[in-house]
């Protein structure tokens, strides 16, 4: 699908223009038919074109925020392709700053993905998108085609981060995770190192170990290193851990039959990650950035770990198992203390679906965002609904980590249920080391059960526009 910027209406296609709320009547539109309101749509028909108008709201500022926009141009593409549309033009407001129009282009983007790859060939949609033009004042147009480009990029590693997250547990086993790495190494000039169980054995995995004991499929740990143009490879690194549990059954400790499918999504943290390596090696960030990702299945069995085992993580530190379902903080241990002894990262960011506590507390639309640093607390807070992955701070610490102690380890691996999204981040926090971190419970927003104005119900690729937006900044 190509993505371009334009100064002038081509012959084929439909049109979009965004039209704020009182703003000027179209001609021989009745305002009861299309008063601008927000995300309301009208279809006008002329001699052999169309032309899609979107209401934005009561807008007044002179460019609506990125969070607005990103929600038209989704309406707009899922609106015209429902239409039949296979090219569309989006008209750019006169003064959008990169902001908009990369907000513009990643909605449009992520509407116009839809997931088929198991539907019978008769029953996928006909028509699909194949060239987006943003219409855009012809002095605008280098600067409109750079925000388009980062859009773009920004959408696709979304959108790939969808399509590994929205296949079965069947096929993307920790395996399946590793070649999609590999693939991501080889189309990207990425360094990637993947470790079967004998490696992980070795080395002293005792985490990742304990949790893959039960399945079938071994579980492996994914390391991919990003350099970017004129960084020295002694630079220190920011690190990007997830959580890749390919399917949680919770375990010995397994969890009730009602919407257990939903957990094949308890591996889109590991997913997220391969989005943001993709989306710094196509924008080029100056950067050096590790992508660690802790992938194995939650299943029971005679060989599974069970409740009452103790398990050495990779720096030597022990946890006492109490819950087999409290699995995600115990791959991360491992992941997290290679991160630290490794490569003493600047930063270190995890991403994982970590508990139903945090759902419970932010519901679905939100992330806990759960930093000591308050600089980058503020930052990531205030800048994470524009960037399109809003997130709501959470406290761990002391308190919580009370919580965890165990009678016979370091910790144990559930504090009970009071607090639990704060306790299970305060277990994790024993294994960064004192450096700066962030972590990420995406256990909401990881997936919907109701589509959005631009995105279709399943895996939404939460987490990757924060954190390269972070790391745009950054660079
Ligand atoms: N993957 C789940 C967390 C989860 C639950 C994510 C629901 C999304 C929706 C995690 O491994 C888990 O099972 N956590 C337990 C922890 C508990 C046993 C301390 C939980 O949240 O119930
Ligand atoms: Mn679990
Ligand atoms: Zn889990």
């Amino acid at each position: 699908m190509k993505v371009d910027v334009i100064a002038k209406r081509p012959a084929k296609g439909d049109l979009v223009e965004f039209a704020a709320q009182g703003s000027k009547p179209l001609p021989g539109v009745a305002p009861a038919e299309f008063d601008g309101g927000a995300l309301s749509t009208l279809l006008v028909r002329a001699a052999g074109s169309r032309t899609l108008h979107v209401g934005l709201g009561d807008v007044k500022k002179a460019a609506p925020a990125p969070r607005l926009l990103r929600k038209a141009a989704g309406t707009a593409v899922k609106t015209l392709l429902k239409a039949g549309a296979e090219e569309i033009t989006i008209a750019l407001g006169r003064h959008d700053a990169p902001a908009q129009v990369e907000a513009v282009v990643e909605g449009a983007l992520l509407a116009a993905y839809k997931f088929e790859a198991y539907k019978a060939p008769a029953s996928r949609r006909k028509n699909a998108l194949k060239r987006l033009n943003l219409l855009a004042d012809p002095g605008e147009l280098a600067r409109a085609r750079k925000a388009a480009h980062a859009g773009a990029v920004v959408a696709r590693s979304v959108n790939l981060v969808r399509d590994i997250g929205n296949r079965p547990p069947n096929e993307i086993t920790p395996e399946a995770l590793a070649d999609r790495a590999r693939q991501l190494a080889r189309s990207h000039k990425l360094r990637c190192e993947v470790w079967d169980e004998r490696r992980l054995e070795k080395e002293g995995f005792g985490g990742i170990i304990a949790v893959g004991k039960g399945s079938a499929v071994p579980p492996r740990f994914i390391v991919l290193e990003y350099r970017g143009p004129g960084v020295k490879a002694s630079a220190k690194p920011v690190a990007v851990v997830g959580k890749a549990i390919t399917f949680d059954t919770g375990g010995i400790s397994i969890k009730p039959g009602d919407r257990m499918d939903e957990m094949k999504f308890d591996k889109m943290g590991g997913c997220a990650v391969l989005g943001v390596l993709q989306a710094v090696a196509e924008l080029k960030l100056p950067l050096r950035v590790v992508g660690l990702i802790a992938s194995a299945e939650n299943m029971p069995g005679s060989r599974a770990y069970r409740p009452g085992d103790i398990v050495t993580a990779y720096d030597g530190q022990t946890i006492e198992v109490l819950n087999t379902d409290a699995e995600g903080r115990i791959v991360l241990a491992d992941a997290l203390a290679y991160a630290v002894t490794h490569y003493q990262p600047s930063l270190i960011f995890d991403m994982a679906t970590l508990t139903g506590a945090c759902v419970v507390a932010l519901g679905g639309a939100r992330a806990g965002l759960f930093t000591a640093d308050e600089a980058l607390r503020q930052e990531l807070w205030s800048h994470s609904e524009d960037a399109g992955d809003p997130v709501w701070p959470l406290p761990f610490g002391d308190e919580y980590a009370e919580q965890i102690k165990s009678d016979v380890a370091l910790v144990k691996n559930t504090g009970g249920r009071e607090g639990g999204a704060s306790t299970a981040a305060s277990f994790l926090h024993h294994w960064t080391g004192g450096l700066p971190w962030v972590h990420l419970d995406i256990a909401g927003p990881a997936w919907i059960t109701k589509e959005l104005p631009y995105l279709e119900k399943g895996a939404t690729g939460f987490g990757v526009r924060l954190i390269v937006d972070h790391l745009r900044r950054r660079s």
